[in-house]
Order: structure tokens, then sequence, then C-alpha cells
């Protein structure tokens, strides 16, 4: 892909600076609504965006938003959030990569049904895991997503990790039409969804152009990345500080690797990383997306000061590893079912026919109806799931991308591991990148009943046919 600095929109363009504003990230803390029962309560709203943060003038038009900007959750502790629909459209929320009971999952048409306008919908659910991951709309997802209707979501752990600073950067892009606006008319446009998906010209972080991040010299950071793009691969580049990635898509590495270089991150994976900041840090350190030309900065650490006592001139000790999750074994572990996931689809990729709402189409006829990429043959979501298993089985599924384009495949509800080799034993994922032409197993032990979604989180490409589910039995 072609990506250079001439395709977004820059601060100077848009008449802003990129503000001297500093944003303290400090982990939000939230008053607790304990319920007698140790049941946390919260409220969600899911409403149109009210403040314009890229729009040098007027009223943003056509952003969503949820009516905070971080959610934090804490490992164990059972929550009852409320989510309220105060959008012109209806919605629901899924809570992406979390494990939890299938008609907590938020998938409309699956799961539940859409929340109307103006309707709410109690989510009650445990997080098992602590970790990043993050919540989203699953209704329309390509046009949702790309308004802005997504939220972080931090699980704590149960016991505090000790780190000097937890930030979230949430990493997005947004097309604006001329006018500067969020561009709506070209929601839904054909040619991204044979392509590679909706991308945009403006990047932010947090929803922020350019933001900086007061750290202090001396600091260990807890830095959470997240791609909430439509459909857009970055790559991260970090400043040249000792790091190391400590957790992906919410789970944490057995052993944590130390990184250089710039870190993909494809639509709705996430990492964990410890960064430590060196005590004799000055001035502003660039967090960066690679292009193919001059890097651009993403988000800035501004350094100001440096923490009390005494950090010698040497290195800190390597972190350890964050504290396990409660995943089940797979290693060593007989596979009770095999299946492969053929993709197929998408421009050049030499689609003839497939199969939609049961009947074989030709691709002038798919293209009619919108759909272009299959999986085995079958575009969009198919009346019989990809497999039927019972609950506690090992499934393996082979994936197989046979079209041109890269693909980020998402399982929801549980975490796998992947046979490609530039992955480590110990590391898990809910998505995972493969590039056109690539070959990947993955294995997951199929632990909670109910109807799971698998699909291509380059969201369009799931709009256009890339989208099946697995049924679990009790
Ligand atoms: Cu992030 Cu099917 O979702
Ligand atoms: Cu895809």
């Amino acid at each position: 892909m072609k990506l250079s600095r001439r395709h977004f929109i820059q601060l100077s363009g848009l008449g802003l600076m990129a503000g001297p504003t500093l944003v303290t990230a400090s982990p939000q803390t939230e008053t607790p609504h304990q319920s007698e029962s140790g049941v946390r309560r919260l409220r969600l709203v899911l409403k149109p965006e009210s403040h314009h943060w890229f729009a040098p003038l007027g009223e943003p038009v056509g952003l969503w938003a949820f009516d905070r900007d971080v959610l934090r959750l804490r490992q164990g502790e059972p929550v009852e959030i409320e989510v309220e629909n105060q959008l012109p459209d209806p919605s629901s929320v899924h809570w992406h990569g979390m494990r939890i009971d299938n008609p907590m999952d938020g998938v409309s048409g699956l799961t539940q049904e859409p929340i109307a306008p103006g309707e709410r919908f109690i989510y009650r659910f445990t997080p098992q895991d602590a970790g990043t991951y993050w919540a989203h709309s699953h209704h329309k997802t390509y046009e949702q997503l790309a308004r802005g209707l997504y939220l972080p979501l931090i699980v704590d752990e149960q016991e505090p990790v000790e780190v000097d600073r937890d930030l979230v950067l949430t990493l997005d892009d947004w097309r604006l039409n001329e006018a500067r606006q969020f561009d709506t008319a070209s929601l839904g446009a054909m040619h991204d969804w044979a392509h590679g998906g909706r991308t945009g010209n403006l990047l932010t972080v947090n929803r922020q152009l350019q933001p900086r991040f007061k750290v202090k010299g001396g600091e260990r950071i807890r830095l959470r990345l997240l791609n909430t793009a439509n459909a857009r691969i970055m790559a991260v580049r970090l400043p040249d500080l000792p790091s190391w990635i400590w957790a992906k898509d919410g789970q944490p590495l057995t052993t944590p690797r130390g990184h250089s270089g710039p870190l993909l991150l494809a639509p709705a994976e996430r990492y964990d990383l410890v960064v430590d900041i060196p005590a004799q840090a000055q001035g502003a350190l660039a967090i960066q997306l690679q292009t193919d030309g001059a890097p651009i900065d993403l988000a800035l650490l501004q350094i100001d000061g440096q923490i009390d006592g005494q950090i010698g001139q040497g290195e800190r000790d390597e972190p350890q590893p964050l504290p396990a999750n409660p995943l089940p074994q797979l290693a060593d572990q007989p596979v009770d079912h095999r299946v492969q996931l053929d993709m197929t689809g998408g421009a050049m990729g030499g689609l003839r026919q497939a199969v939609y709402g049961g009947q074989t189409l030709s691709t002038r006829e798919l293209v009619q109806n919108k759909q272009i990429w299959a999986f085995n043959g079958v575009v969009n979501m198919p009346e019989q799931p990809l497999l039927e298993v019972r609950s506690g089985d090992l499934v393996e599924v082979e994936m197989l991308n046979n079209t041109r384009w890269p693909h980020s495949l998402h399982l929801h509800g549980h975490h796998f591991q992947s046979d490609l080799a530039r992955y480590n034993q110990g590391l898990w994922h809910d998505t995972v990148v493969m590039a056109s032409g690539e070959r990947t197993k993955i294995r997951f032990r199929a632990d909670k009943p109910g109807s799971w979604l698998l699909h291509c989180h380059m969201i369009e490409h799931q709009a256009a046919g890339m989208v099946s589910w697995i049924r679990v039995r009790a």
C-alpha cells in the first residue's frame, strides 16, 4: 500500500495548531455505583458527537460517540452496563476481546436485536481477563464505527500492576470531505468495499490531533495501543527507547519481548507495551506512523521534569510478565475439529461466483448485492455455521488468504494461538492479520456455548461478505 504524507490532511491545513494542550491521561477513576450484591452499575449513552475536534468552525456533522472517553472495569467484578441509544439509528455494543456469555456479545441480528433509538439494553458480565479491550457498535458496523462509535475498555488487574503511568492511545483515521467535515457521502462506497476498505485522511489519537502526553524522565510507562480504524493497518514507530511487548489483544505474553522497529497494528489489534523513559530525557518524543515517505507524528510524549527519587544512569530491570489470565490449555492437547477457511474475492481476486442467501450468484449479481468477498465460496452470514462443536472442544482452523489483500481475522468470545512463525509461544490473539497469499492455523478451546462470529475486521470486508460463525453447543 502506498502511503505518504500527502494522503493526510495536515494540521496546518486545518488552520489548527497541534495545540499546547497537555493531556494528562491518568487512569480515570470512576465513582463506583456498587449495589449490595457487589455488582457495579454503569450507564453508557450512544449519542451524536457534540464537540468539534477537527472542524475549525461549526457543528460536527455525522459523528457519533459514547458519552465517555475510556471505560475501566475490574477483573472479576461483575458489571451491569445500561446502554441507552440516543442516536437516530438502531445500534448495539460489542465488547471486543472479552470472553463473556454469548447473549451479552452485542452482535445485532445474531445475539440480540438492535437497540432501537430511545431504547436501552442492559449488558451483564464479569470480566474474566485483565487487559486492553474495546467496545464498539456491532450494528451496521462499517458505518457506525466510521462515525466514531467506539470506546477503549481497560480491565484492571486485581492487584495493581506497578508502573509510573498508564497511557491509552486509540489510533484512528477519519475521512473528511472538501468541507472538512466527516464524509458521509462515501459511506458504503462499493469501491472501498472491494478494495482495502474505507481509509481516512485525518489521523487522530484519542480523537485528538497530535495530542501531547505529559511524562517524566525516569518513568516506566504502560503504553496501550489500539487501532480502531475501519480498515487501515498502522505501522507505529515508537521513540527509540527501551520497550517490551507486554500483552497482545489483552492477553499477557508469557515472557515480555524486547521490541524495536515499527509495530504493525491491523484494525482491532491491541498491544500493551512497557516503555522506559530515560532519566535525562528532554523535550518531546514522537510516536509516529510509518509511511513510505517521512513518518507522521501521531502523538508526543512531552517530558515534564523527572520522577522523584534515585533513578540511576543504568537501565531498569526487564519487566516481569503481567499476571496470567485464566485461559484454557491448548499446548499438546488433541484437536477435536479441523476446518479450512478459504478466503477469496475482492478486487483483482477473480471471483467467478459464490453462494449468497443459499443461491449461487455470478460476480455481477454479487456486486449488485454489494457482496464480493467469500469464505469457502459463501458470501455474507451463512444460515449454517462454519462449524458446530461441543463446549470444551479444541478447534483448529486453517486459514488461507487467497486474495490480493491483507485481512484482519477476528473471532468473537475466544482467544486463539497461531502457528505463524513470527509469533512466540505464549502469544494469544483475538484478531490476527494475514498477508495476501498467507496460510495460518489457529487453535482455540470453544468453551462458551452460543453463536460466535468469525469475520474480517477490515470492516468493509465483513460488510461485503467476509463473515461466518461457529456454533458451540452446551
Ligand atoms: Cu470488533 Cu465483530 O468485532
Ligand atoms: Cu479483509
